[in-house]
């Protein structure tokens, strides 16, 4: 077993991890059980998370990488039992039917839009590349990416509020 230190979700973190664990893994060794394993080989982006600013594929990262890093899981979008917007707006949209891809599907939307300028709103066509990787059985696709566009629009309106 090898120490690692990381920060998952804003709280400090102290593993010890197998040389060749994967960081979804990890994550779910230790309790953070929102990022699924589905094909386990890349494909299809239900294990996503964000490590420092890029969301990943967590199946296919090696948990030594993220040594030093901070990781967000879907567990750390929520504050202080307030969803964050783009959970909200998943629900609002009907997003999410039977949930296993939605972890992955917020995660990558959430890196999407947190690098972005908020006061500039996506195109539709650019919401779907960023989510082109990310594979949903059931919903067609057209209400995640709906709910993000909705989600950039309520982001929009909050920086106009902070920048008065
Ligand atoms: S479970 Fe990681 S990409 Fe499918
Ligand atoms: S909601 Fe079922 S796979 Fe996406």
């Amino acid at each position: 077993m090898i120490e690692m230190n990381l920060e998952v979700n804003g709280r400090e973190e102290n593993w010890q991890v197998e040389p060749g664990e994967t960081l979804l893994e990890a994550l779910r060794r230790y309790h953070f059980k929102g990022p699924k394993l589905v094909c386990g080989t890349g494909d299809c982006c239900a294990c996503t998370v964000v490590v420092g600013t890029k969301s990943v594929c967590s199946c296919c990262l090696p948990a030594l990488k993220a040594d030093g890093q901070k990781v967000v899981t879907v567990e750390g979008l929520a504050e202080e039992g307030v969803l964050h917007p783009l959970q909200a707006a998943f629900i609002e949209t009907a997003a999410s039917q039977c949930g296993f891809c939605t972890p992955g599907f917020l995660m990558r939307s959430y890196s999407f839009l947190k690098n972005r300028n908020p006061a500039v709103l996506p195109t539709e066509v650019e919401v779907r590349k960023a989510l082109a990787g990310n594979i949903c059985r059931c919903t067609g696709y057209v209400k995640p990416v709906e709910a993000v566009l909705k989600t950039a629009r309520v982001m929009q309106e909050k920086a106009r509020e902070q920048n008065g």
